[in-house]
C-alpha cells in the first residue's frame, strides 16, 4: 500500500472486508423472536451437542441443530506421540522418535544456470527465476509413476506455492523506493519472479534423506509467467487488455496460497489476496474491482515503474479502449489455476468455471467412475463464503482432464442455523438465480460476467458470510468436509455457524452431504473445533481445549489416508508475540477419539503451512512460511534455518520418524 505520506508498505497482503454487501447476516432471515435470543444463545444452538457454553453466551432453550453423528469411540490412540508444549523457541519442535530436517529454502537453486543462493540476497531477478521462490505455502508430492495411478514413495515431484515477498529480506537493503515510487527494474522483477509455483524432482535415499535432481521437469512459474484462461468467462470483455485483446490469456499467477490436486495428476495453485497487487487511480471503481477491495494504492508499488511488464498493474482507464490499457488486468487474477507438473511445456490454464474470490485452496470430494467431479474452495477474507463446484460431465478414469473444470456448475454454501444448509447454484440459466438477481435489482449480461463478480453474485443468492473460510479437507471413510474458519475481528454479531463475535480465535466447521451425494444441493453441517486458550474453546466431544492442544487461527487442514486430520495454524500480531499458544503450530486430531495433540511447533514470526506426504507415509512434508515476519534489513527477528545473524528463509521441513518406520 502507498500511504498518504506516499510510503510504499509491504505489507504481508491479508486483505481489508470488502463485503459491504447488505447480504444479510443469517439472524437477519430468522424470525424476530428467534432473533431477540440469537446474539446470547440460539446462535449456539448449533454446539448444543457438544456441550458447549462459551464465555458471555446464553444456552438456547431448543438445540438448533443436533450435529453430525458421533462416530464409534477407538480404544486405541491413533496419536502415539507425546504432544510438544506451547514454545517460543526459533527452531522446529517435534515430539520424541521424530526428526524436522530442513529441505528447499527460498533461494536453492532448482533449473536453467542453477544459480547458487547467495546470503546477502544480491541474486538477479534472473537468478531468482531459476530458484526456489520465497515464502512456501500450498503444496503436494507427486509419485512419479502418479499419472497411471502408481504410488511411487522414493521418487517424486513436490509442487509447491510461494504465497508473496517479504520486500525488505528479498533484497541486501529491502526495496528502493524514491518519492512513493519503485525505481529499480532488476528489483521488482525478482520480487515478481519470487512469486508463482516450483516444480521440483527428488528422490529419497537408501539412507532415507531427499535430495533434489537436476532434472528437465524442475520447473519455476512465477508472476509473469504465460498463461491460458478457459471456461465461460474466457474471451470476455473484462478480460480484455492491451496485452491480450481476446481475452484469453495473461500473464502470471500471484499470492498462491493453499493448493489442491486433480484426481488427474495435475497441481491447482489458488489465486488468493491479488487484488493489492494492483492500483486505480478512477474515481468510481467498477464493481469487478470495487468488490474485491482494489484500491488506489497497491502493496509493492510495481505498477509505478515504467514497462508493460509492471504498467499491467496500473488499472486506471488510460486509453479509450480496454484492449489498450490495464484496466481489466486485476480481473484475470483470483481464479484457479492448473498446472501439469509432468510437462514443463504446458501452459498452466486459469479455469474460470471455478469462480473468481481470494482462493484459498480447492479439495476434491472422492471420485467415482460415471459421476461428476466435485470440489469445495474458501474465499480468505472476513465475511465472505464457501463454494462447491460440480462439473457438467462425468469423470472417466484415465480419461477426463482439466476440460472437466471448464464447464459445470458453481455453487455458495448457506448454513441454516438448525444445522442444514443449502447449495446455492450461481448459474445465469437457472430461474431462481435470475429470480434472485431482479429481487437485488443486479444484473448479470452472461455466465461469464457471473464468474468475474463470484463475490456479487453469491451476494445476491443470500449467502452466509464466514469467518475467514481457509483450507478444506475430507475425511477419507466418512466423505465429512472440514473447513477452516481462522478468524474475523470484524464479526460484530454471532450466528450459528460463526458463534463467537469478535472471532479472535477461529474455529473448524464439518458437513455432510445429504445422502452421500457430494453434487447434490443440501447438507448438514455443525462445528468440530472451537480454537481458542483453555477457557474459551470446545474440542469435538464438548470439553474445553488443554495445554497439549490450545491453538489459534487454524488455517490449514489435511486429511492423511488413515483419517487423521492435521491442523495448521496461522496466528499474526499480538497473538503470535504474546498470546499463551507461542509460536505457530501444527496439531493431529483424531476424529473418532475427539482427541487433538500438538504435533509441531514452528520458529520465530513463521506461518505452518502446506502438507503433504509420501504414499507410503514415512516422509511428511510441511512448509514453514516467514519466519522472522516483521525483519528489516538489518535486523532479523528470526535466523531459521540457516543459524545465527543469518537471514531468515521460508523452507519445506522433512519430518520422519527416526526408526524410518510409517510416521503414526
Ligand atoms: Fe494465504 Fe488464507 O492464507
Ligand atoms: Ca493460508
Ligand atoms: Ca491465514
Amino acid at each position: 500500500m502507498i500511504t498518504e505520506k506516499n510510503e510504499i508498505l509491504f505489507g504481508n497482503g491479508d486483505e481489508l472486508p470488502s463485503n459491504h454487501s447488505t447480504n444479510p447476516h443469517i439472524q437477519d432471515v430468522i424470525s424476530s423472536s428467534r432473533r431477540q435470543i440469537l446474539a446470547g444463545g440460539a446462535a449456539m444452538g448449533a454446539l448444543a451437542f457438544l456441550g458447549a457454553s462459551l464465555p458471555g453466551i446464553v444456552q438456547a432453550a431448543e438445540p438448533a441443530a443436533k450435529g453430525l453423528k458421533d462416530f464409534p469411540l477407538k480404544r486405541r490412540s491413533r496419536l502415539p506421540f507425546v504432544p510438544v508444549d506451547v514454545t517460543r523457541a526459533d527452531t522446529i519442535t517435534v515430539p520424541r522418535g521424530y526428526t524436522a530436517s530442513t529441505f528447499i529454502p527460498w533461494g536453492t537453486p532448482i533449473t536453467g544456470r542453477y544459480p547458487a543462493y547467495l546470503e546477502d540476497a544480491s541474486n538477479s531477478a534472473d537468478d531468482q527465476e531459476q530458484q526456489v521462490g520465497m515464502h512456501h505455502d500450498g503444496m503436494h508430492f507427486f509419485p512419479m509413476n502418479a499419472k497411471l495411478g502408481g504410488q511411487q514413495s522414493d521418487h517424486g515431484l513436490l509442487v509447491l506455492n510461494h504465497e508473496y515477498i517479504d520486500a525488505p529480506l528479498l533484497h541486501p537493503n529491502g526495496p528502493s523506493v524514491s518519492d512513493g515510487k519503485r525505481v529499480n527494474v532488476d528489483e521488482v522483477r525478482k520480487e515478481i519472479n519470487a512469486h508463482g509455483v516450483s516444480v521440483v524432482e527428488i528422490r529419497r535415499g537408501l539412507r532415507g534423506e531427499w535430495s533434489v535432481l537436476p532434472s528437465a521437469r524442475n520447473r519455476r512459474i512465477t508472476g509473469a509467467t504465460p498463461m491460458r484462461i478457459e471456461g465461460p468467462a474466457r474471451g470476455h470483455a473484462l478480460l480484455m487488455t492491451r496485452y491480450s485483446p481476446s481475452g484469453t490469456s495473461a500473464r502470471g499467477t500471484l499470492n498462491n496460497c493453499s493448493n489442491g490436486y486433480t484426481p488427474w495428476g495435475t497441481y491447482l495453485t489458488c489465486e488468493e489476496n491479488w487484488a493489492g497487487y494492483f492500483a486505480s487511480k478512477d474515481g468510481e471503481l467498477p464493481r469487478e474491482l470495487s468488490r474485491y477491495g482494489v484500491r488506489d494504492t497497491s502493496r509493492y508499488g510495481w505498477e509505478t515503474i515504467a514497462g508493460d511488464e509492471f504498467e499491467r498493474f496500473n488499472a486506471t482507464r488510460i486509453a479509450d479502449d480496454a484492449r489498450a490499457d490495464y484496466r481489466n488486468e486485476p480481473n484475470a487474477f483470483g481464479w484457479i489455476v492448473e498446472i501439469d507438473p509432468f510437462d514443463p511445456n504446458a501452459t498452466p490454464v486459469k479455469h474460470t468455471a471455478l469462480g473468481r474470490f481470494a482462493h484459498e485452496g480447492l479439495v476434491f470430494a472422492p471420485v467415482k467412475p460415471g459421476r461428476p467431479v466435485v470440489c469445495y474452495s474458501g474465499d480468505d477474507s472476513q465475511n465472505e463464503y464457501i463454494y462447491k463446484y460440480v462439473s457438467r460431465d462425468k469423470y472417466r478414469p484415465q480419461r477426463s482432464d482439466g476440460r472437466l473444470l471448464d464447464d459445470g456448475t458453481l455453487y455458495v454454501a448457506r448454513f441454516n442455523p438448525n444445522g442444514s444448509g443449502d447449495w446455492l447454484a450461481l448459474d445465469h440459466a437457472d430461474p431462481a438465480f435470475q429470480q434472485a438477481c431482479t429481487a437485488a435489482g443486479v444484473q448479470f449480461a452472461d455466465q461469464g460476467e457471473i464468474l468475474i463478480n463470484t463475490r456479487l453474485a453469491a451476494d445476491v443468492v443470500g449467502a452466509t458470510k464466514m469467518d475467514r473460510p481457509e483450507w478444506g479437507a475430507i475425511h477419507p471413510d466418512t466423505g465429512e468436509v472440514y473447513f477452516t474458519l481462522t478468524n474475523n475481528s470484524n464479526r460484530e454479531t454471532a450466528d450459528a455457524p460463526n458463534p463467537r463475535a469478535p472471532n479472535a480465535f477461529g474455529h473448524i466447521i464439518r458437513w455432510r452431504e445429504a445422502s452421500r451425494d457430494f453434487a447434490g444441493p443440501r447438507f448438514e453441517w455443525d462445528i468440530y473445533l472451537l480454537a481458542g486458550p483453555q477457557d474459551n474453546s470446545r474440542d469435538s466431544k464438548g470439553r474445553a481445549l488443554n495445554d497439549s492442544n490450545i491453538m489459534a487461527s487454524p488455517d490449514g487442514l489435511w486429511f492423511d489416508v488413515e483419517g487423521r486430520l492435521w491442523i495448521q495454524t496461522d496466528m499474526s500480531g499480538s497473538q503470535l508475540s504474546s498470546g499463551p499458544f507461542g509460536n505457530n503450530q501444527m496439531l493431529v486430531s483424531d476424529p473418532g477419539s475427539g482427541e487433538t495433540k500438538r504435533f509441531l511447533v514452528g520458529p520465530l514470526g513463521a506461518e505452518v503451512t502446506g502438507i503433504t506426504a509420501t504414499p507410503d507415509f514415512r516422509t511428511l512434508f510441511v512448509n514453514i512460511q516467514h519466519p522472522g515476519e516483521g525483519s528489516s534489513s538489518t535486523n532479523f527477528t528470526s535466523s531459521w534455518p540457516d543459524g545465527p545473524g543469518r537471514r531468515p528463509r521460508s523452507a519445506t521441513v522433512i519430518i520422519t520418524r527416526e526408526d524410518g518406520k510409517r510416521l503414526m
